[in-house]
């Protein structure tokens, strides 16, 4: 062989074996689950068929005795006349409701696994209209409190009666300008001096939601880098536009986002190598849970939820992921939309002691007012090019600045500025994870299968033994004046107005809910029951629901398994 022809071939193996290598290394660095793989997950979301569980059927899916589908079903009506009896008027108007809202009828049809929802949507339920709050309490239209675990999606951090005020003191400080938009109200210079120093950036801008923050942050990054890909972490949320959410609930093939596994060297690796990525978006409440979604109990099927904050770990991660970002120019973002000013005055950049490049806020900083916030050095921040006067990131919005908004957001700022509220976030650690041992003590005393992990005051509830019905639970805690979002038992949040006397009754409350439902049998257990038994289970019920002819006879067969009492949409 001649020179040249080596010269050739070794061109044209490099030629091939570069981006292999790049493929191998990005799926190293993808998550072995579906949450991983966002294509694929999209792919076969649409072949999961619809069967739902019989009366009969609905209380033994784990195959109980009879007995104790018996106590379950006794239990069930039982349960069922406790929540009509905490708000019958409030549960009419919600149905009338339902019928013309389609974000009700999404949220009703999601709250629990599908094979049971119907007969959970026609039995247990629960209401979704509120007519006040006070304290840390909501009251529904008969009147009826309950402590609210809700936290609005996370909004409320210092007690609704602090956003009445903010809204109301906000709202009089603009009066006399009034819904003027365009032009800006001497408040909104206040805003930026504050957010420029608890965010440490340069610049700031306004929008109207947390999604909107998210996407002007990314779109950003890819205007100065000149790159095309983000990267998000596996199960992290970041708002509901298509590029966030790759997988399942988006129609759109996304071909641009790289989710990756969070804590973990392959991802570290491909961000040193590859030169398509222009920003990396970290969530820092999945600290709490890294690389799983946000725990909604519609896809609770069993006790593998898990959860545990590893403060020194994550900010450990945090540290690694800024350097691989400052050595490779790609911007860091971290959307604080969530976390921000709850778990820290500075939120996630002073809590774990890394600085962003952009950061999003949201929820909380609206003063109880719709909004969603970017802050960024200048370099990420700008919108033009002083030498290309054609090659601009657009961003505006009607709604961007609103008076009302900036007013709330003024009130909100002044006073978490106060002494008070400063020194509050001193002891916030120690004092919201102390309240979640003093109830995973309780609940270990009375022998429950419970317990709670917590990032500060945001908690999950965790299942230790293997069952099909925990998401059962959020209609015992409801029965027992809880408010959850519906997300149910994945995601309880506390604002910081909860003293030491409403935190036991709250307490008190899951002991005696989680009793209520132990003692209705829905936590029987065998030592088959495993996880990976009734994950197993769901995929033969899944796959005789599609392949009818096909499995009917082996699903028969297995010892797991009666298909028979599973109905699907064409045997209804
Ligand atoms: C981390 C994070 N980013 C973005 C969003 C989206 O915010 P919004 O619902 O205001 O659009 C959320 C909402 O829950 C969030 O938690």
């Amino acid at each position: 062989m001649d020179a040249l022809t080596i010269a050739a071939a070794g061109a044209l193996l490099a030629a091939v074996a570069w981006p292999l290598r790049g493929r191998l290394q990005l799926s190293r660095a993808k998550h072995p689950s579906l949450r991983g793989h966002a294509r694929l997950a999209q792919r076969l979301a649409k072949l999961v068929p619809f069967y739902e569980y019989d009366s009969q059927r609905f209380f033994s899916s784990d195959f109980a005795p009879a007995g104790v589908a018996q106590l379950r079903r006794t239990g069930f009506e039982r349960l069922s006349h406790r929540l009509w009896d905490r708000g019958a008027e409030t549960i009419r108007v919600s149905d009338e409701l339902e019928a013309g809202l389609s974000d009700l009828q999404f949220v009703n049809r999601y709250r629990v696994p599908f094979q049971y929802a119907r007969y959970v949507r026609s039995h247990l339920k629960t209401g979704a209209v509120l007519k006040d709050s006070s304290g840390v309490v909501v009251r529904n239209l008969d009147g009826r409190p309950a402590y609210d675990l809700t936290g609005s999606y996370g909004v409320n951090l210092f007690g609704y009666d602090f956003y009445k005020e903010c809204v109301d003191a906000g709202i009089d400080r603009v009066r006399d300008l009034g819904p003027a938009l365009g032009a800006y109200h001497p408040v909104v210079a206040d805003n930026v001096r504050a957010l420029q120093n608890i965010s440490g950036m340069d610049e700031v801008s306004f929008h109207m939601s947390g999604t909107e923050a998210v996407m002007q942050a990314v779109r950003l990054a890819r205007y100065h880098s000149e790159r095309s890909h983000l990267v998000r972490f596996c199960g992290a949320y970041h708002g509901w536009w298509d590029d966030v959410q790759p997988g399942v609930g988006t129609p759109r093939t996304v071909r641009d986002t790289y989710t990756l596994k969070e804590m973990d060297a392959a991802t570290l690796r491909v961000l040193r190598s590859r030169n398509d990525i222009a920003c990396v978006l970290v969530n820092p409440l999945q600290a709490l849970h890294p690389n799983a979604p946000a725990p909604g109990d519609a896809t609770l099927v069993n006790s593998d939820r898990r959860a545990h904050f590893d403060r020194a770990a994550y900010a450990n991660w945090l540290r690694q992921l800024r350097e691989v970002c400052t050595a490779r120019s790609i911007a860091l973002i971290f959307d604080e939309v969530f976390v921000g000013f709850r778990i820290a005055y500075g939120g996630a950049q002073e809590y774990f002691g890394v600085p962003a490049d952009m950061v999003t806020y949201g929820k909380t900083l609206g003063g109880g007012l719709p909004v969603g916030v970017l802050c960024g050095a200048r370099r990420w921040m700008k919108r033009f090019k002083d030498t290309r006067p054609t090659d601009i990131c657009f961003a505006r919005g009607t709604f961007n600045s609103h008076p009302y908004v900036m007013g709330a957001m003024h009130e909100f700022l002044r006073r978490i500025d106060e002494p008070q509220i400063r020194h509050s976030y001193r002891t916030l650690d120690e004092l919201w994870s102390s309240r979640a041992a003093r109830l995973n003590q309780l609940l270990a005393d009375a022998d429950l299968p419970v317990h709670v992990a917590n990032l500060t005051s945001i908690w999950t509830i965790c299942y230790t033994t293997p069952s099909r019905y925990n998401w059962m639970f959020q209609y015992y805690l409801r029965a027992e004046g809880l408010a959850l979002s519906w997300i149910g038992t994945g995601r309880l949040i506390f604002s910081h107005n909860y003293s030491d006397d409403d935190f036991e009754a709250v307490a008190g409350r899951i002991v005696a809910a989680a009793c209520a439902m132990r003692d209705d049998g829905w936590w029987w257990h065998t030592p088959e029951l495993t996880d990976k038994a009734i994950s197993r289970q769901i995929l033969r019920e899944l796959l005789a629901a599609r392949f009818p002819r096909l499995l009917r006879q082996s699903a028969h067969a297995a010892s797991w398994d009666t298909i028979g009492s599973i109905r699907s949409p064409r045997s209804r």
